[in-house]
């Protein structure tokens, strides 16, 4: 089998809950060694947060931790520093999300790390960069209404909104990972780690762009892609909330389908993208709109968009989402469907591509998960279950740092790693 891309890097994996175990299990997935360390006992917290099955690793666990290996150290026993000071000699990389000043204060600064390892990259995800928030504890919803997602997200004139997708903790945890790869190939030439921070009111930020850009362009003028221009409602100083406005140059809504009484995803989404502006009005049985100067061009079209949709949405009310999608892409028309997990869950291509995978694990069973969803011609990815807590302690003091079996019984006697769980140890 062909070696995957990133064969032979390995990483010191001090992450925990969402952010941080996103990236490592991306770069395991890329082929990475991942070792992660987790607190005797305890192990990352979400192994019992949301559990459906009791006393078994819970979903929010297995999903973001597969092809990892487990080892148990007490980061705060003197055995287990000294473990870890041999592990940080090993390790290409190191990654962290610990609340601010928590790894320091286990005595891993960046000054000793990178005196005791110049090769060793260090990445960490913290809720906030520098500046008067530096200190706090953050999670998802803390970043998403910091970065500027809550504000623009949601009805006009309703609360700010969070999204499900969850920006603030995948999706730092993805800039992480572009942050540590590209460390990574500068060390190629440089020959030195360096650190990678990322912050999750950034990261948020970065995919908001759009809306930083629609907050400078209100200084010229209303925004007239939004709803709210057609409406005749006044803008204020701030970027508004756009409910389901597209946010880009070609307007878009999401469209009751077929069915829409009593499925609440019998939705389309619907961009009437100007290239295809003739075939909309033919198949919306508005042939005369394709030549009226009123609905003819974008900038025409733009106080009409309420109309326009309306209109619209008599069509796709008539089909159900699936049918309006097979009609409409024979026209290039850009349009989606609204998908439910469910419908997500049994879809055959999402199986096919292994961007929805089966796994099978020794406590739970067979669960669904999320796979890579980058795909690399020469690095496939096999996705293969999260580690049970501490499964690969002993295995990890031997082929790693090279203890003999009596060393491995010292450090096990001297409660750094902590009891290693029936299961994992059979
Ligand atoms: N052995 C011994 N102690 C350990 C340990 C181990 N293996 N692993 C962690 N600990 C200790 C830490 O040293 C820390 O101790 P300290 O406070 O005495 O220094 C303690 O566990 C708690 O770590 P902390 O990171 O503060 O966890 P928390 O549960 O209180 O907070 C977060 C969780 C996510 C809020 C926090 O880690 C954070 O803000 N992280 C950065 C932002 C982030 O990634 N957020 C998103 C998470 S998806």
């Amino acid at each position: 089998m062909a070696e995957k891309a990133l064969e032979g890097v390995r990483i010191l994996d001090f992450t925990h809950v969402q952010s941080g175990p996103t990236c490592t299990q991306l770069l395991a997935w890329f082929g990475a060694d991942v070792i992660k360390v987790e607190r005797p006992g305890a192990g990352d917290a979400t192994r019992q947060q949301l559990q459906d099955i009791p006393d078994v690793d819970s979903l929010y666990f297995t999903m973001l931790n597969h092809n990892k290996r487990s080892i148990t150290i007490d980061t705060k026993n003197p055995k287990g520093k000294e473990v870890l000071w041999r592990l940080v000699k090993e390790c290409d990389v190191l990654v962290e999300n610990f609340a601010p000043g928590a790894l320091a204060r286990m005595g891993f600064s960046w000054e000793k790390l990178h005196e005791a390892n110049p090769k060793l990259i260090v990445a960490s995800v913290k809720g906030f960069g520098p500046g008067r928030y530096q200190d706090c504890k953050v999670y998802e919803n803390v970043a998403q209404c910091a970065g500027g997602s809550a504000s623009t997200t949601g009805w006009r004139d309703d609360l700010p909104m969070v999204t499900g997708a969850q920006i603030g903790d995948s999706g730092t945890g993805l800039h992480l990972a572009l942050g540590i790869v590209t460390a990574l190939y500068h060390r190629t030439h440089s020959g030195e780690g360096q650190r990678v921070d990322c912050a999750m009111q950034d990261g948020v930020l970065n995919l908001c762009r759009v809306k930083l850009r629609d907050q400078q362009r209100l200084a010229h003028g209303p925004l007239k892609e939004y709803s709210q221009f057609g409406e005749g409602i006044a803008f204020g100083d701030a970027t508004p909330r756009a409910g389901n406005d597209s946010g880009g140059g070609q307007p878009g809504r999401i469209l009751k389908c077929k069915g829409w009484e009593h499925d609440p995803n019998a939705y389309i989404y619907f961009i009437t993208q100007a290239a295809v502006w003739e075939p909309i009005c033919d198949i919306i049985g508005e042939p005369g709109w394709k030549t009226d100067p009123g609905y003819a061009t974008p900038k025409a079209r733009l106080p009409h968009l309420n109309e326009i949709f309306t209109r619209i949405e008599a069509w796709t009310m008539k089909h159900d989402k699936f049918e309006a999608m097979d009609i409409l892409n024979e026209y290039d028309i850009p349009c989606g469907p609204i998908l439910s997990m469910k419908e997500i869950a049994e879809d055959e291509s999402l199986r096919a591509t292994g961007t929805v995978v089966e796994v099978d694990h020794p406590t739970r069973g067979k669960y669904l998960s999320v796979g890579n969803p980058i795909k690399l011609s020469n690095s496939k990815t096999e996705v293969t279950r999260s580690p049970l807590l501490g499964e690969h302690t002993a295995e990890i003091l031997k082929d790693v740092l090279g203890y003999n079996d009596n060393e491995v019984a010292e450090i096990e006697n001297s409660g750094a790693v902590g009891q290693v769980s029936k299961l994992a140890a059979e």
